[in-house]
């Protein structure tokens, strides 16, 4: 690949990949910052608010930084063919990066449950597409099974290489800010992500956590700490589907974030101690806040971003309202995947505004005038 350096490349030094290893790559990562400068809930309190927007990656969604570690170790590893449960962007995300690679693809979701847009993007990529008459949950059940029995690499996050790819976007904030944020605002559904960014932000500040001693033995780097202290981990879930605000598992999880429809966390004890560990805590949102902020976004900010991945402005927007998050801090929040992957969503919201007109001067100009 040319001009364009994938995180592998980036970050080589602080991830386990073997010196020969063929790297699987779609140039990801390098996803903007962007401050969110029209809220006035944060600028009236002279808060600086981000957004990591990892919709921008190549297949839509953060997933791709995991992805290229996996199925890069999956190759290493002579693996000729992966598998995933998905609620939509991992079996995306998976299938790119197999078609990639040259492995065959096999991607479990949960039958008319994920957006349209990731569905197109597993069967364009010519994964089998496995939906299962029953919810995530389930689908992480049975590929772990299998991928017990048979020799097929799990690329789930409870593959360690894929929290290794994602604790890159830590590094790419501190790397940009100069420091590390005050707080730092993710959704969790599986919970992998948290956990990952944790590791990230502990690595730059030369802390050892419960997480990194998860992945302990994998990457033999010892580095200068590149920062002083991490950040507060706050981590947001859907009412519907939110076991970390129930303190157990949910049984039948519901929520208009599909991406976020899960009741049992694999990470779930990681994501745990990087809460404990930051100081950080969990709140939740019921449909009607998450869409608001969907929307909020796209007509104040310019961003598009899928439902799931409003979670985590609305829990910024709430804390900073109550103070939690006092004024003057910097709070970084990760738009986990584009908008575009959940277009029947967008579609629904009520405030595009539509007109049908005829195809003659005065209607256009009565349809764009009259009401100016
Ligand atoms: N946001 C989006 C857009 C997601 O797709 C996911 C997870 C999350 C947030 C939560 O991240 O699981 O690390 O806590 N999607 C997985 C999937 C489960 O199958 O695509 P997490």
């Amino acid at each position: 690949m040319t001009g364009y350096k994938g995180l592998i490349e980036r970050y080589r030094e602080r991830l386990p990949v073997a010196d020969d290893a063929r790297i699987i790559t779609l140039g990801e990562g390098s996803t903007p910052l962007i401050r969110l400068g029209n809220i006035p809930e944060a600028e009236d309190r002279g808060i600086e608010l981000h957004a990591k927007f990892e919709g921008l990656n190549p297949t839509g969604s953060f997933k791709d930084r995991g992805m290229t570690m996996a199925i890069t170790q999956a190759v290493s590893e002579g693996s000729q063919a992966v598998l995933c449960a998905s609620t939509g962007n991992t079996s995306a995300s998976a299938a790119a990066y197999a078609a990639r690679a040259g492995l065959d693809c096999y991607v479990l979701i949960p039958d008319g449950k994920i957006a349209m847009g990731k569905l197109a993007q597993a069967m364009i990529h010519g994964s089998m597409v496995i939906q299962v008459e029953g919810n995530f949950d389930d689908g992480m059940r049975l590929v772990k099974q299998i991928a017990a029995e048979a020799p097929i690499t799990l690329v789930n996050s409870v593959n360690p290489y894929r929290l290794q790819g994602q604790k890159t976007a830590a590094f790419e904030i501190v790397d940009e800010l100069g420091r590390p944020p005050d707080f730092h605002c993710l959704p969790v559904g599986n919970a992998g992500n948290i956990s990952a960014y944790w590791t990230g932000y502990c690595e730059y500040a030369g802390i050892t956590t419960a997480v990194s001693n998860f992945l302990h033995g994998q990457c033999p780097y010892q580095h200068d700490a590149v920062t002083d202290k991490p950040p507060r981990m706050l981590g947001y879930q859907s009412s519907g589907a939110a076991p970390f605000l129930r303190g157990g598992f949910v049984e039948e999880p519901e929520t208009v974030a599909s991406a976020i429809r899960i009741g049992r966390p694999q990470s779930w004890d990681l994501a745990w101690a990087a809460s404990r560990e930051s100081e950080g805590w969990f709140d939740e949102f019921d449909d009607a806040e998450i869409l608001a902020v969907q929307g909020l976004l796209a007509a104040s900010e310019g961003i598009f971003c899928e439902p799931a991945s409003a979670v985590s402005v609305a829990g910024a927007l709430r804390d900073i309202r109550t103070g939690k998050i006092p004024p003057g801090s910097t709070v970084v929040c990760t738009l986990t995947g584009h908008g575009l992957k959940d277009p029947d969503i967008a579609m629904q919201q009520g405030s595009a505004v539509v007109k049908k007109v005829s195809a003659d001067l005065d209607a256009v100009k009565q349809a764009i005038l009259g009401d100016r």
